[in-house]
Order: structure tokens, then C-alpha cells, then sequence
């Protein structure tokens, strides 16, 4: 199989195609032909940072580094003892996190217990862009921020990976949500349904709303999850994406009377299917707007790495 690799954390330039022997099936896992990748900003923190590497294997560092977590493609080969999937079968997943997924590769080796059968609605590409993001933005509507119909939402990023499911998740559960993004996502953010949009770059967003019962953000800040607490309501809540974080913003919560959630996003077969049959219905919709070659993975990365990607960004693998 061609995987990308590296071996010194670093820039983009430290990724190398290479050909790799595809690995072997242990138990319970089935070999995907890839069909299409998720890039995610993960994948950049993973390939920049050494402490991400290590927390992220639990400090078992592998010599070769195979990128990515988010698959989606045909089931080649199953394992012994895997139900419920056979070969020929289309699925689509978020791969062992944590730990390494390596699905930047034209094979990806995957536990069946964390895939779904795709969507029949989806093409591979947009399959391929939703497991992380999609999880991401359950737990923290669903799960932690345990959104109700009527509530007052920001979600901050609303155009972004997450956030563009996070706004889908809370529209469907009947929450009244707010959306932030620079002008230039401004349709975007609202043909996802939002019933404010807020152009941060305008002005701050504390100026512009208050009173809210949940913020979900997803802004990789202390500064601006601190800001986020002075729009919440007493006895609100505080989700945020960057877990570890807790301990720098406790007091702030604690004064204003807000609760905080960090999310740290699992694998899930059982949570992907409540959101295939979400997506079935029609209720969420994933947004790729930019699709690469597997020989141009770099640049998607690039993409994401601008901090600026709208929706989600998908290499496409023949
Ligand atoms: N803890 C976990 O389990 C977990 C899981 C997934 C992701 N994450 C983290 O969550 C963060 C978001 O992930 P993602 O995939 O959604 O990222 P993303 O898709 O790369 O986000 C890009 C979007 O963010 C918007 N944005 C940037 N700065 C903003 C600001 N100050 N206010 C409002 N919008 C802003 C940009 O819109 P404009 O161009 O209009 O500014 C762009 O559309 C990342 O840091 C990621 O590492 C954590």
C-alpha cells in the first residue's frame, strides 16, 4: 500500500509518500480500501508537535508515523470474529482515538467496533468528512453540552469542521443558535440554519450577544474561552474543545456560576450510526468544499493548517 509517513515531527516537507507492506489482521479488524480521507486539524498538531505525538500514543512512538483518523472506503479483508461487516461493504469511521488511526494510506487497518456502514445518501467524499467532526460536535451538543429545544446556543467557528455539525445538532434538537465566522463564510453559516450570525472580525462577539445558555467553543484559546464566559448566563454551560484547558479557566467558571465541559472525542461505532440515520433523514448534512488528489495530501493539509478551511476539506483516493 502508499502511505504518507514521517519520522521527525515538523512542516509538511517531513511527509513522504512511501510503499508500505499492508498490515496484517489481528482480531476483530477489517482492511478498507480507502476511498476518501478527512483532514483535520489534529492531523497538523500531530505532525507538528512532539508532546501531541506522545500524548496521542499514549508515548509509544512508532518509528514511521501514518497521519489521520477520519477513513471512509470498501472493506477488503475481515478478520476473525468480525460482525456485522463483510467484504465489499462501504464504511466510514473515526479510527482508534485515541492513538494512531493511519488512514492516510491507500489501506487502513481498522477495528470493525468503530465503524459504520456508510450512508447510501453520501459519496465516499462526504463520508469520508464527517466521523471526527461529526463526533466531536455530539459530544458537545448532545452529550456534554446536553442542548434543549428553546435554548439560546453560540457556537463559535460555526463554519468550521465541528462547528458547521455542531449548528446542525443543536437546529435539530430545536436550540435557538447563534453562529460565529469572519463575513466572507457569512452564507454559509446561515444556510446551515442559524438564527444569528455573528461576524467576529466586526466587532468582539461579547459585544454583540449575551445571556446565553451554552457556548460551544472551538477556538484553540484560554483568551477566548474566557470571553466566552462573560456571555453565559449564570447556571449556563461552557463546552470547549481543548480539554486541557480545564484548569487555566476553573476560577473564571467558578465566578461567573458557569459550568465547563471539555470534549475529548472517542472512537464510537454506536454514536456514528445515531448520526448515519441523521444524516439518512436528512436532518444533517456534511459540507466539503475542498477536495484533493491522494498525491496532493500536502496541500489539503495546507488548507487546514490556515485555520481558515469552511466546512470540511476531504482527500479523494482512487
Ligand atoms: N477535543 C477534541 O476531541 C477535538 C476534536 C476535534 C477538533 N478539536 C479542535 O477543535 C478546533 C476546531 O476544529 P475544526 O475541525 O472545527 O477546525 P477548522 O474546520 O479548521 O476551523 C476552521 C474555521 O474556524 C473559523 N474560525 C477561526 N478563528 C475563528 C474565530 N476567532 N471565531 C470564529 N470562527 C473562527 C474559520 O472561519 P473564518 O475563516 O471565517 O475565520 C474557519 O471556517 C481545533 O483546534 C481542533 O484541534 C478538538
Amino acid at each position: 500500500m502508499e502511505a504518507y509517513i514521517f519520522e521527525q515531527n515538523g512542516g509538511r516537507e517531513n511527509l513522504k509518500k512511501v510503499t508500505l507492506n499492508t498490515p496484517a489482521l489481528q482480531e476483530g479488524e477489517v482492511l478498507i480500501k480507502t476511498k476518501a480521507i478527512g483532514i483535520n486539524p489534529i492531523d497538523i498538531q500531530v505532525r507538528h508537535s512532539k508532546d501531541m505525538l506522545s500524548m496521542i500514543t499514549g508515548g509509544k512512538v512508532p518509528q514511521q508515523v501514518i497521519l489521520g483518523w477520519d477513513v471512509a472506503g470498501i472493506i477488503e479483508d475481515v478478520g476473525e470474529n468480525v460482525i456485522g461487516f463483510k467484504s465489499g461493504d462501504e464504511v466510514y469511521g473515526l479510527v482508534n482515538m485515541p492513538g494512531l488511526g493511519a488512514t492516510c494510506a491507500t489501506n487502513v487497518v481498522a477495528s470493525a467496533s468503530q465503524l459504520a456502514h456508510k450512508p447510501d445518501i453520501l459519496n465516499f467524499t462526504a463520508a469520508g468528512a464527517t466521523p471526527m467532526a461529526a463526533l466531536t460536535a455530539w459530544q458537545a451538543v448532545i452529550t456534554l453540552g446536553e442542548i434543549k429545544a428553546g435554548e439560546k446556543v453560540l457556537i463559535h467557528a460555526a463554519s468550521g469542521g465541528v462547528g458547521h455539525f455542531a449548528v446542525q445538532l443543536a437546529k435539530n434538537l430545536g436550540a435557538y443558535v447563534i453562529g460565529t465566522a469572519s463575513a466572507k463564510n457569512e452564507f454559509f453559516v446561515r444556510n446551515l440554519g442559524v438564527d444569528e450570525f455573528i461576524d467576529y472580525t466586526a466587532q468582539p462577539f461579547e459585544q454583540q450577544v449575551h445571556d446565553v445558555d451554552v457556548v460551544i467553543d472551538t477556538i484553540n484559546s484560554v483568551e477566548h474561552l474566557l470571553r466566552s464566559v462573560q456571555v453565559i448566563k449564570k447556571n449556563g454551560r461552557l463546552v470547549y474543545l481543548q480539554p486541557h484547558f480545564a484548569g487555566a479557566i476553573q476560577a473564571q467558571l467558578d465566578m461567573a456560576g458557569v459550568s465547563g465541559f471539555g470534549v475529548f472525542v472517542h472512537s464510537s461505532a454506536e454514536v456514528l450510526n445515531e448520526i448515519s440515520a441523521l444524516i439518512a433523514e436528512g436532518k444533517i448534512t456534511p459540507q466539503v468544499t475542498q477536495e484533493f488528489k491522494f498525491d496532493q495530501l500536502r496541500e489539503a493539509q495546507f488548507v487546514v493548517e490556515s485555520g481558515r478551511a469552511t466546512g470540511k476539506i476531504v482527500v479523494n483516493v482512487n
